[in-house]
């Protein structure tokens, strides 16, 4: 029959499906989560998600030599420290865990990017990301902590901050002190559009960084929301975001569109904890092929308009990248 448009002309094979796809992927846009413990020679598994570690300094070596084989070039460092206190005092000590971790990597293996979650829950005793204030977490008193953690990972190393911790105003305060310190060059990829999720429960455990009381729904964002994280983005973007963040990814594809959308700076995409233990156990309860899976996932979270993914499947999507199967 006579037809002028066929869709199926260009799906006839797979050199013409490559040729005509919308979505490309690279390694380069890929960040790999690493959690960094106080302590020598472990490798610890995580129990709530299958096939990550907690590492300690002297350990990272071999997991940057199987990343870099990969293709993944860029970590995101989460600390475990040996103490916690209410001030959360770990995260911008200078032999702290994250200060001892990019001092090690900077200087044995210069080519893996450098990038820094800033951020106090994995080192205050309540599990809060900032100060309290009876039991509320002081917006204020917090952004000089945050100021000093990220002028601490400065100096330690890193190449990019990623402050995680929601306060209002946070962004601006940790640009001015980057700037009054001639850290002017360094970029700050802001968790943005962070929203209060479930599926940082692996996470947290992982982290050792579950809240002691309440939650964290007086900082991180309501779910019901969309416009309130492109004004946050906005904002953002204004205090001095280089990159803006949206997190978690697959239940929040519609704001990771919006939000490309409506700024002009790169947006990235955080896969959380959650995502992955889902497809990990799913994948082993034999109903979904673990493969598949997460290379349509990961293809849908850059199709709605991400350009840089975190995610714990880094390495294997690098390696599907290289083999073609997806980008
Ligand atoms: C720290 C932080 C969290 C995550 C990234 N940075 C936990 C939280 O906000 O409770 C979650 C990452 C994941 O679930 O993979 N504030």
């Amino acid at each position: 029959m006579e037809m002028r448009y066929r869709a199926r002309r260009l799906r006839g094979s797979d050199t013409l499906r490559r040729m005509v796809r919308e979505t490309r992927l690279s390694q380069d846009a890929l960040i790999y989560p690493v959690f960094v413990k106080t302590g020598k020679n472990i490798q610890e598994p995580i129990a709530s998600m299958e096939g990550q570690y907690r590492y300690s300094v002297d350990r990272l070596g071999s997991l940057y030599e199987q990343i870099l084989k990969t293709g993944v070039r860029k970590v995101l460092f989460f600390g475990l420290p040996e103490e916690k206190d209410p001030q959360g005092s770990g995260a911008y000590r200078q032999d702290g865990i994250i200060q001892s971790a990019l001092q090690y990597t900077a200087a044995h293996y210069p080519e893996i990017f450098r990038i820094t979650d800033v951020c106090m829950c994995e080192y205050t005793s309540h599990g809060h990301c900032g100060i309290l204030s009876g039991d509320q977490v002081d917006n204020d008193q917090t952004l000089p902590y945050l100021a000093k953690i990220a002028l601490s990972h400065a100096e330690a190393g890193a190449q990019m901050l990623a402050p995680s911790d929601m306060m209002d105003g946070r962004v601006g305060v940790i640009r001015h002190a980057l700037d009054s310190n001639a850290y002017t060059a360094l970029p700050i990829m802001a968790y943005t559009v962070k929203y209060s999720s479930s599926f940082y429960s692996p996470f947290r455990a992982a982290a050792d960084s579950t809240p002691a009381f309440g939650d964290r729904k007086t900082y991180q964002m309501d779910y019901h929301n969309k416009k309130e994280g492109i004004q946050a983005a906005l904002r953002d973007i204004q205090d001095g975001a280089d990159i803006v963040m949206v997190k978690p990814a697959l239940a929040y594809l519609d704001v990771i569109q919006r939000v490309a959308e409506q700024v002009m700076v790169p947006v990235a995409a955080y896969s959380v904890s959650g995502e992955y233990a889902m497809i990990k156990a799913a994948a082993q309860a034999g109903y979904i092929d673990e493969a598949n899976v997460v290379c349509e996932s990961t293809v849908s979270i850059f199709r709605a308009g991400a350009q840089i993914l975190i995610s714990y499947f880094a390495r294997e999507i690098a390696g599907w990248i290289a083999q073609g199967r997806i980008g």
